[in-house]
């Protein structure tokens, strides 16, 4: 009997070991990154890496969730060189020098970012100003049922001089670094320039704590854009 009995458990652990990676893949998402500023931009990805898109170009970023990592943001990086090893910098958005991003991208960069198979099986996803604004972007699923969200105001054109930053705009804590602009303290509020970068990018997240709005949901196993320049040009 023993040999048979290990056999059936063997094939228990198995079939619970299949169970569970078709129900991660099941939660995976694919992010069409889309490229339509007429500029090239240096795509970051964590997880993922990196990668160039000439204008008009697109990568197709697959995500699988896994017990240690569910969560993930995606940004531009611009104006990159990098040599054969792939290392190098970026004007805006560098991530270390490194082509292939391990960790977050420097200010200033609009981030897109989710969180997969989330309570309630929903994918969680938001834009965030929290590291400024480099270049616009429009951040949806591809199910017409989930809201997208759009930030294509000129925030870079209408920066105020206290903020701007080389091809792009900073959010106010990174240049002032206080309690009012980094909601270091209990009390935070909305200031006159997270304001402004709302009001170019009204869906997004302008300040640390800015409100509940800012969060969309969609069922999880859906798949998503991110389109950098949505109108066009930069
Ligand atoms: C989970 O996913 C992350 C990001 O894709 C990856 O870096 C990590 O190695 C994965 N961990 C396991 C245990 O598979
Ligand atoms: C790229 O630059 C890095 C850092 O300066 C250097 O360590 C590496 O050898 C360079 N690779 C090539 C192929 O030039
Ligand atoms: C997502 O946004 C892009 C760019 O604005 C648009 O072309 C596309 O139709 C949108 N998709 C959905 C499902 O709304
Ligand atoms: C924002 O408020 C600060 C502090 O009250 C002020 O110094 C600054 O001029 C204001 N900036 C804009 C663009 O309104
Ligand atoms: C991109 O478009 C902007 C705005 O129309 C224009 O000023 C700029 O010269 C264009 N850049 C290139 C490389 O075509």
């Amino acid at each position: 009997m023993k040999p048979f009995k290990n056999l059936s458990i063997s094939f228990f652990y198995f079939f619970v070991s299949t169970l569970i990676f078709i129900s991660l893949l099941a939660y995976a998402a694919r992010f069409d990154i889309k490229n339509n500023c007429n500029i090239t931009i240096w795509a970051a990805a964590t997880p993922g890496g990196g990668r160039q898109i000439n204008p008009g170009g697109t990568w197709s970023l697959e995500v699988t969730p896994n017990s240690s990592s569910t969560s993930g943001r995606i940004w531009a990086r611009t104006m990159c060189s990098f040599n054969g090893s792939g290392v190098g910098k970026c004007q805006t958005g560098d991530c270390g020098g490194l082509f292939h991003c391990q960790g977050g991208g420097s200010a200033p960069c609009t981030l897109a970012e989710f969180a997969l198979n989330q309570f309630g099986n929903l994918d969680f996803y938001d834009i965030s100003l929290v590291d400024g604004f480099n270049v616009p972007m429009v951040f949806n699923s591809t199910s017409p049922k989930c809201s997208g969200i759009d930030c294509t105001g000129d925030l870079n054109g209408n920066c105020p001089t206290e903020l701007k930053a080389p091809g792009g705009c900073y959010n106010p804590c990174t240049v002032f670094k206080t309690e009012e602009y980094c909601c270091t303290g209990v009390d935070c509020k909305a200031t006159n320039y997270s304001m402004f970068l709302k009001g170019g990018c009204p869906g997004a997240y302008s300040f640390p704590l800015d409100d509940k709005l800012s969060t969309y949901t969609c069922p999880s196993g859906s798949n998503y854009n991110v389109v950098f320049c949505p109108l066009g040009s930069l």
